[in-house]
């Protein structure tokens, strides 16, 4: 298993690709979600990426070795090693009925139950510690289901200035100890001059080239690409493992409800949230763009609860607090808010958030309004651990 894996990737290319992913880590949404509808199909960036890795830890060599033993001309064989699902009994309770799969036209793609349950293997990429809490949530809501976590972090943020690789510090703080085991974590040099959606286009395609090379999965493996904040329910993700589409085909995004500075406010529904399909769905394994590009234009089908519950959420603008959201306002790629053109420093943003701001965030930001979601709305993580997330949790009384 992968513990701990660290591996370093050399990014040999600034292809420049605008990319705009549907929870716009770094922005706008309206703006985001209007581009991504009309996006023209991205240049294949992998074919331009060079990447080399370096294995630190050696329990890697060992999955590497056990990957290549695996690779056939078809590029790989289902795995003949143990998987840590299998020795669990099957729920009595069959999730499929309960979820609802429709493609663009409202149509319904029936559900049924796998023969045997997928893995799922969660990617994502890390930038700053402020990322914490939300990182937390998500290790807390689909730990337990997800059988790899892959997180990529690059050496420069949205601006294209070098930044420290800061996701070491978290996975030594014992925080992620539960789940360390199922987590590899990838480095990235970014070129200069890459910055915006560039960057974060090329972060996931260096990441997209190294979850490729390990190859240990099956071709009916379940691949998710989301933002760190686009948090799956766990009920979901027991229906990715234990259900499929009668017609084979997944190549779908999640309905999320879009959560925005605390779950107390929203703007609403996310257009295209975390994409996902089976591994070998969009050429994954050919190294071409996968699901999360495509998702915008040709991963049409849409996955949500039949009773119209809640069972996906962006956690956005939330991070761990003033300073956090205050410097993410400053760096992002757009032009800043409203609200936050007048202050001068990142200080004064921040001393504006805590003293005025999450008072009533709808004074200042117009198009949101309260969320009003209860406890059963929610990830049942927040519910069970209320205390580990207090800015995520800002200004809710249950
Ligand atoms: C690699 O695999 C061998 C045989 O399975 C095992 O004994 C050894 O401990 C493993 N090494 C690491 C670093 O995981
Ligand atoms: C948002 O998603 C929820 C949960 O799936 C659904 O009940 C609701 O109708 C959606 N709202 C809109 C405006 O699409």
């Amino acid at each position: 298993m992968p513990m701990g894996t660290l591996v370093f990737l050399a990014l040999l290319s600034s292809a420049a690709v605008v990319a705009c992913h549907g929870a716009c880590p770094s922005g706008n949404r309206e703006h985001c979600h209007f581009d991504a509808g009309r996006r023209e199909r991205a240049p294949d960036v992998a074919a331009a990426l060079q990447v080399s890795h370096q294995t630190i830890d050696t329990s890697a060599a060992n999955q590497s070795k056990l990957a290549t033993d695996s690779v056939t001309q078809e590029g790989f064989l289902p795995r003949d090693w143990p998987r840590d699902d299998e020795s669990r009994s099957p729920s009595v309770h069959d999730p499929c009925p309960d979820f609802l799969l429709q493609n663009r036209l409202h149509y319904r793609i029936p559900l049924e139950p796998r023969t045997s349950p997928a893995k799922v293997i969660d990617t994502f990429a890390f930038s700053f510690a402020s990322e914490a809490e939300e990182l937390l949530l998500r290790f807390y809501e689909m730990g337990e289901e997800v059988s790899e976590f892959h997180i990529v972090e690059g050496d420069r943020d949205f601006t294209g200035a070098m930044k420290p690789y800061n996701f070491e510090a978290l996975l030594n703080s014992g925080q992620l100890d539960p789940w360390r085991n199922k987590i590899t974590y990838h480095q990235v040099k970014i070129p200069a001059g890459v910055k915006g959606y560039a960057l974060q286009e090329a972060q996931r395609q260096a990441l997209r080239a190294q979850v490729n090379s390990f190859r240990g999965y099956n071709k009916d493996d379940i691949l998710l690409e989301g933002d760190l904040d686009e948090i799956l329910s766990h009920k979901l993700l027991q229906a990715l493992k234990t259900c499929k589409p009668m017609n084979n085909i997944w190549r779908a995004h999640v309905r999320m409800a879009d959560l925005i500075y605390s779950v107390a406010w929203t703007t609403g529904n996310v257009s295209f949230g975390t994409t996902f399909g089976f591994f070998n769905e969009g050429g994954a394994l050919a190294g071409v763009g996968f699901v999360r590009d495509e998702g915008f234009l040709h991963w049409d089908h849409e996955l949500s609860a039949v009773d119209g519950s809640h069972v996906a959420w962006h956690f956005s603008f939330m991070l761990n607090g003033p300073a956090a959201l205050a410097h993410k306002i400053f760096i992002r790629t757009e032009s800043r808010p409203d609200f936050a053109k007048e202050f001068r420093t990142e200080d004064d943003l921040a001393t504006f958030i805590a003293s005025s701001f999450y008072a009533d965030p709808s004074h200042h930001d117009h198009p949101i309004f309260p969320s009003k979601l209860g406890k059963k709305d929610l990830p049942q993580a927040l519910v069970q651990h209320p205390e580990k997330f207090p800015s995520i949790l800002r200004n809710v009384k249950w």
